[in-house]
This record gives C-alpha cells, sequence and structure tokens, in this order.
C-alpha cells in the first residue's frame, strides 16, 4: 500500500476540512480530509448521488454547524466517522473512504477502500 504525505495535520482547520490530491494507482484522486481534534477522516470527493464533487468552494465540505459533511448540490448530508449519508437523495449510501495515517503532525495517505 502506498503511504503519501497529503499536509500537516494543523494545515486542517478543527473542526473543518480541506481537499487534497491522492495518487492512487498511478491516478490522480480528488479526496477531502475532515479533522476531529487529533483525528482525520477522509473520502473520495464524489457524491454517491451522482458523482459530482461534494464542494463548490475550496475546502467546504461541511454543514453551516461543522457536524455533518455536506453535498453543496442537493445538500445531502454525510457522518464524519463512516461518510454514510443520513439525509438526501442518496440516504443510506456512503462516501468512498480513503485510509489516513497521522503520523507527528504529519497526515499520510495509504490508499482508497473499494466499494
Ligand atoms: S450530487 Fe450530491 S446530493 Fe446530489
Amino acid at each position: 500500500m502506498l503511504r503519501q504525505y497529503l499536509c500537516e495535520l494543523d494545515a486542517i482547520p478543527d473542526g473543518g476540512s480541506r481537499g487534497a490530491i491522492l495518487l492512487a494507482e498511478g491516478v490522480e484522486r480528488d479526496i477531502f480530509l475532515v479533522r476531529r481534534g487529533e483525528s482525520v477522516f477522509a473520502y473520495v470527493n464524489s457524491c454517491p448521488h451522482t458523482g459530482a464533487t461534494l464542494n463548490f468552494q475550496p475546502g467546504q465540505f461541511m454543514s453551516f454547524d461543522n457536524y455533518y459533511i455536506q453535498c453543496s448540490i442537493h445538500a445531502a448530508q454525510f457522518r464524519i466517522h463512516d461518510g454514510y449519508c443520513i439525509y438526501g437523495p442518496c440516504l443510506g449510501f456512503s462516501l468512498q473512504r480513503v485510509v489516513i495515517e497521522v503520523s507527528g503532525r504529519s497526515v499520510y495517505g495509504l490508499g482508497i477502500t473499494p466499494r
């Protein structure tokens, strides 16, 4: 499995998110990272509803209250810890997870989980 440096932990706002690129199987994939304290969750930036990217502004992947990941197109909301959709047109579907490692203050991507 690859181990690719993505960013420093402090480059992700605590409670917020940012985008990144992960090279997976020779292909650059658009992903995003969500930080909760020292924990980081990451998903492929592709909504299960249509496959569109979730954000319309750089780094903006969250609902107003930062409780959920939110798609900017039809407002589907996903749980942060597992990417499961709890509201919207893709209810019951999940974002595709990216395996992350936080080592010291650095964040690495290890790969994309199969659907
Ligand atoms: S494209 Fe994401 S909710 Fe429709």
